[in-house]
């Protein structure tokens, strides 16, 4: 069977908080004096409940029933075997896929949408704001609130607003409001402005306006929402991993040899693998590969340091690899892989030696996300192409080594609101591009004077 279905008794309880394995976990997040921030200084920006989670070692949270009740209707997803795309490769690897394009919003980041909007809505909270890049994140938010009766606004990357008019309906269409960042409504987002009238925008200009927003809201009834990065977003999507290890042990599997995420944030990568590295840091043998693309190298090129995670500087400073806040990265079609930062979770794994960060060209990707699409017949995200990639290439190196592997990759959303990506493609309009070293370095500077993580 080239499907392997959860029985809906089967879905995950609780979340997987690697912070309560992890060898090292990373230090908290500064302040601009240096010293760590109190949850209680978080408070105007997130509500109490999700610091909590934040902040927490515990191992395993429960998942609340309203919150599964949600998740229940597109969960557990489908881990599929991707029979034709091995038949293509003629591999002896078997590739397996754990299929997050089910959702309403067409990706993973439902899953912890559903939560913040849980949490917000509990904490008696009205509206929240958040930023979006590619528009998978905006969406999944708008859909979330919606459910819980909350009321939306969305800061959408410039770049994406006019390349993606679909998300932005797809946003409106639940009810949230939906503005090109930057934009006039903020002071973070005039600033830009003034400086370039014609900004593309970037993620980290887009939190600036969200956050901004959040805590001027005179009522005290706005937080922040955040698609990827903080911890509490990862330990959301371990429903991803929790439900494929069970899966892969229906389908017969007793060892797995490769797990592939792509990164923007981190979280998609994070959701599917923490629950692997739980069995890697228990002494299992497999590789665990973030992949990312190398015009915006954070993990392979970045270095390993305290940076805000936002343009404005609004963000504490958080010990991750990064390309530096003011970093502007190319306007890619993989548009929720242009971040500067990474998860702190994330980057600490790496530092560590549990994941492999990996860098690869747009072209490339988008070669292995028309081999999937005419084999396995779903059309990938433009980011989850650059797992589909790495997939691909683990699975010729099986072939060229004649050895039998399980390969499990994350296929964290669909593309059908993406085609235009496709289409530059296909018209041979698109190129490589590797960021620069006088521009990586010109980048860092931004970090100069910050402290040095340990
Ligand atoms: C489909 C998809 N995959 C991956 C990502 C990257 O984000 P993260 O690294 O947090 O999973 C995004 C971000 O928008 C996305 O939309």
């Amino acid at each position: 069977m080239s499907r392997t279905l959860l029985p809906v008794s089967e879905l995950p309880a609780s979340w997987y908080n690697i912070a309560a394995d992890l060898p090292h976990p990373p230090g908290p997040p500064l302040g601009p004096d240096g010293n760590p921030v109190s949850p209680a200084a978080l408070g105007a920006v997130f509500p109490m409940n999700l610091i909590e989670q934040e902040v927490s070692q515990e191992r395993w949270i429960p998942i609340p029933e309203e919150v599964l009740e949600i998740l229940l209707r597109y969960r557990p997803t489908p881990l599929h075997r991707a029979k034709a795309l091995e038949a293509h490769l003629k591999t002896p690897a078997r590739i397996y896929f754990k299929n997050e394009s089910v959702s309403p919003a067409g990706s993973h980041k439902v899953n912890t949408a559903v939560a913040q909007a849980y949490y917000n809505k509990m904490a008696g909270m009205k509206r929240v704001t958040s930023e979006t890049g590619a528009g998978q994140w905006g969406s999944s938010i708008a859909f979330a609130c919606a459910q819980f009766g909350l009321e939306c606004k969305i800061y959408m990357v410039r770049v994406s607003f006019d390349q993606k008019p679909f998300r932005k309906l797809m946003m409106r269409t639940w009810g949230a409001e939906c503005v090109a960042s930057p934009s006039e409504e903020t002071a973070a987002g005039r600033a830009i402005l003034e400086q370039d009238r014609s900004s593309p925008g970037s993620l980290g200009i887009a939190i600036s306006e969200a956050v901004e927003a959040a805590v001027t809201d005179p009522t005290g009834s706005t937080r922040y929402t955040l698609g990827s990065v903080l911890n509490h977003v990862l330990l959301h999507q371990t429903i991803i991993g929790l439900e494929t290890q069970k899966q892969l042990a229906l389908a017969g599997e007793k060892k797995v040899d490769t797990v592939i995420g792509c990164v923007g944030g981190g979280s998609n990568f994070a959701g599917l693998a923490f629950p692997f590295l739980r069995d890697k840091i228990a002494g299992a043998d497999m590789e665990v590969l973030a992949v990312e693309p190398a015009s915006c190298p954070t993990l392979t090129r970045g270095p390993y340091a305290y940076d805000h995670g936002d343009v404005a500087r609004m963000t504490p400073l958080l010990p991750m690899h990064s390309l530096g806040h003011t970093f502007m990265p190319p306007g890619i079609h993989a548009g929720g892989l242009r971040y500067h930062g990474m998860a702190p979770l994330v980057s600490r794994t790496v530092v560590d030696g549990l994941v492999t960060p990996i860098a690869i060209q747009q072209l490339e990707c988008f070669a292995a996300a028309l081999a999937f699409s005419r084999t396995e017949g779903i059309i990938p995200a433009p980011e989850s192409s650059h797992a589909i990639a790495q997939a691909i290439r683990s699975a010729v190196q099986a072939r060229e080594e004649g050895k039998e592997r399980v390969i499990v990759f994350n296929l964290s959303g669909h593309g059908l609101m993406d085609l235009n990506g496709y289409g530059a493609y296909l018209d041979g309009q698109l190129a490589d591009h590797s960021l620069p070293e006088e521009d990586l370095r010109a980048g860092l500077k931004c970090l100069e004077g910050h402290p040095t993580p340990v």
